[in-house]
């Protein structure tokens, strides 16, 4: 009987543990977003991140810096690279012109509409003018 107990209380540690290390961010839980909304779901964070991600034409590495814990990893909550921090200008960027513009509030939600996204402008490229430079 005890040794039941020991192992249905191991497993749960082992289910426990798994859980918190298949979150994004840090450890705490606590993640680092200055532009979006804090309590945003993990399938609306992952649809943002990949529209980012295929509007430029670029993989997660491109704003995401490398773990130094684990280096086939990347650590999201790290601000290391500076093309997340030109992301974050980029969005509050974007969302103004939706919103003085158009009408648009962004609210970061997975298939939301709105009239200018990064696609607009970066068509596929990291940087806009990369277009033109390709066609030249
Ligand atoms: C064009 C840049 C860019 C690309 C590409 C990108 N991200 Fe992000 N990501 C950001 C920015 C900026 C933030 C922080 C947003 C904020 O501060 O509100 C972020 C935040 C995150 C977070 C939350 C981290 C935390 O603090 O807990 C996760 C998880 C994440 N991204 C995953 C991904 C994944 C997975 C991909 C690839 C599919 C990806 N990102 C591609 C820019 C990017
Ligand atoms: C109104 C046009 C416009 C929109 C919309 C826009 N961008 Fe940009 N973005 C630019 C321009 C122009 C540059 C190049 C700036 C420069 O060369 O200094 C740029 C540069 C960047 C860079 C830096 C790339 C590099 O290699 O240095 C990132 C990252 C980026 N944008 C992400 C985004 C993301 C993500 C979105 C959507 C949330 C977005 N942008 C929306 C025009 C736009």
């Amino acid at each position: 009987m005890k040794n039941k107990i020991i192992v249905v209380l191991g497993l749960a540690t082992f289910v426990f543990i798994g859980m918190a290390a298949s979150k994004p961010g840090s450890r705490s839980g606590e993640r680092n977003l200055k532009v979006l909304p804090k309590d945003i779901s993990n399938a609306d964070l992952d649809s943002v991140m990949e529209i980012y991600s295929k509007h430029l034409n670029v993989s997660c590495d491109f704003c995401h810096a490398t773990s130094k814990i684990n280096p086939n990893d990347l650590d999201y909550a790290s601000d290391d690279k500076p093309e997340k921090e030109i992301t974050r200008q980029m969005m509050k960027m974007t969302a103004a012109i939706n919103k003085d513009f158009f009408d648009y509030t962004i609210i970061y939600k997975a298939g939301e509409r709105m009239a200018v996204s990064c696609f607009t402008c970066h068509d596929g490229f990291p940087r806009p003018e990369m277009k033109h430079e390709k066609k030249q």
